[in-house]
């Protein structure tokens, strides 16, 4: 469907929609979602999806991801609202992130949720809380941080070489109504080469412990998929899920064959990345000392890429278009770098619409209330564009000011 937008349906969604929206393919994350989910499973069966909320937390796609029986991965209170609001089991949530407030904590663990613990300071304040509710049993995780090979420290969880760790589930197994149901570990690199380093990284955890817990949950960190233009972009190889699958799995069904702790991944970026595009319209054209600019209705906030150009389509409304070379498409912000797409080569005209690509992750969830409040997103999986989220307003962004 994406690729069939035509000039007569622009001009139709004009009317409703305005000149700027998100346009939202959930068939195809639905899509990602099981080809995923297969992949992995088809290498150890034992396997689940976390969806992570904070990528994209449009309410229908979580809906999605709870109808195919996958958990919700999220990071604060906000997130864990959404994901009830949805339907989602507590029991099917789990709430990752180095800051939670203790009290929603608490409730959250009272009705049957698993809260990953990032600190020596939250395992204490649950060790409290847990022993305030004897009745209770807590499920916990540890976010376990190791080294991957990357050439970085991350700043998130419990060094596994370190006293904290060792303090920290010290605290949780010496408190007979908490147990430790789950390994963690999330790194912030996609390449193929870290998925066998973090599996390699919980596997020696478990022998050299003798723990296995339930789950084992490595996290998200997967590219979705994308064009030939966009992947040529990336230093690295873009990798499909089979790799990934292949990378992270194996070990555990080398290790534990068909009957090891159920092992869970966090994608987000992986099912929504390529899901959206923004629909954007020129506004102007202008020649600045040789250099050509165009200005959009739309903006690199709106995406949130940067350093890339996204695949693009550029759909003629009807004005005269002329050929440009290494024309620079601009957002609609004062800020200078509002880049957009970075030296364009072909027509264009003033009116024409543009769609940028592969704008699932980060972008709705990412956009600052800066000079305009976002757009509207419209569903276009079926027969008609359905409208999921209603353009932002005036009122939207400052009715929290006080006049
Ligand atoms: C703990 C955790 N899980 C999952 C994700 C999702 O990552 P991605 O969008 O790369 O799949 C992130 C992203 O920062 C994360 O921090």
């Amino acid at each position: 469907m994406f690729t069939d937008l035509t000039k007569e349906m622009i001009a139709g969604l004009k009317e409703r929609f305005g000149e700027a929206y998100y346009i939202l393919d959930s068939r195809q994350f639905r899509q990602n979602y099981l080809e995923l989910k297969d992949a992995f499973a088809g290498v150890y069966p034992r396997f689940n999806i976390a969806y992570s909320y904070k990528t994209n937390y449009i309410p229908r796609l979580c809906g999605i991801v709870n109808e195919l029986g996958g958990f919700a991965e999220v990071v604060s209170e906000m997130e864990l609202e959404l994901a009830l609001r949805t339907g989602v089991e507590p029991g099917r949530i789990i709430w990752n992130g180095p800051v939670k407030a203790p009290l929603a904590v608490e409730k959250f663990l009272l009705s049957g949720g698993t809260v990953n613990i990032d600190s020596l300071e939250e395992a204490q304040s649950i060790k409290e809380a847990a022993q305030r509710n004897p009745g209770a049993t807590f499920r916990l995780g540890i976010r376990c941080n190791f080294d991957i090979g990357d050439g970085k420290v991350s700043r998130f969880g419990l060094d596994t070489e370190g006293d904290d760790f060792k303090k920290a589930t010290e605290l949780i197994l010496s408190t007979p109504n908490a147990r430790l149901v789950n390994l963690h570990c999330h790194f912030a690199c996609r390449s193929l080469e870290g998925w066998p380093a973090r599996a390699k990284g919980i596997i020696e955890l478990m022998d050299k412990t003798g723990f296995i817990p339930e789950t084992v949950d490595l996290g998200g960190g997967i590219f979705g998929k994308m064009p030939e233009s966009l992947k040529e972009q990336f230093s690295v190889n873009i990798p499909a899920y089979a790799d990934y699958a292949r990378a992270a799995a194996a070990p555990f069904r080398e290790r534990f064959g068909g009957s090891g702790p159920c092992l869970l991944a966090e994608p987000g970026s992986a099912l929504v990345g390529d899901c959206m595009k923004l629909l954007g319209t020129v506004k102007s054209i202008k020649n600045i000392r040789g250099k050509y600019f165009a200005t959009l209705l739309a903006s690199q906030k709106n995406i949130s890429m940067s350093g890339v150009n996204p695949p693009i389509e550029v759909i003629g409304m009807g004005g005269v278009q002329q050929e440009y070379k290494d024309l620079d498409m601009a957002g609609y912000t004062c800020i200078e770098n509002d880049i957009l797409y970075k030296n364009y080569s072909g027509p264009l005209a003033v009116g024409d619409a543009v769609l940028f690509g592969n704008c699932g992750s980060y972008s709705v969830v990412m956009k600052p209330p800066f000079i305009l409040p976002n757009f509207p997103i419209i569903d276009i999986s079926g027969a008609e564009a359905e409208l999921i989220k209603e353009a932002e307003t005036f009122e939207d962004i400052f009715h929290t000011f006080i006049f």
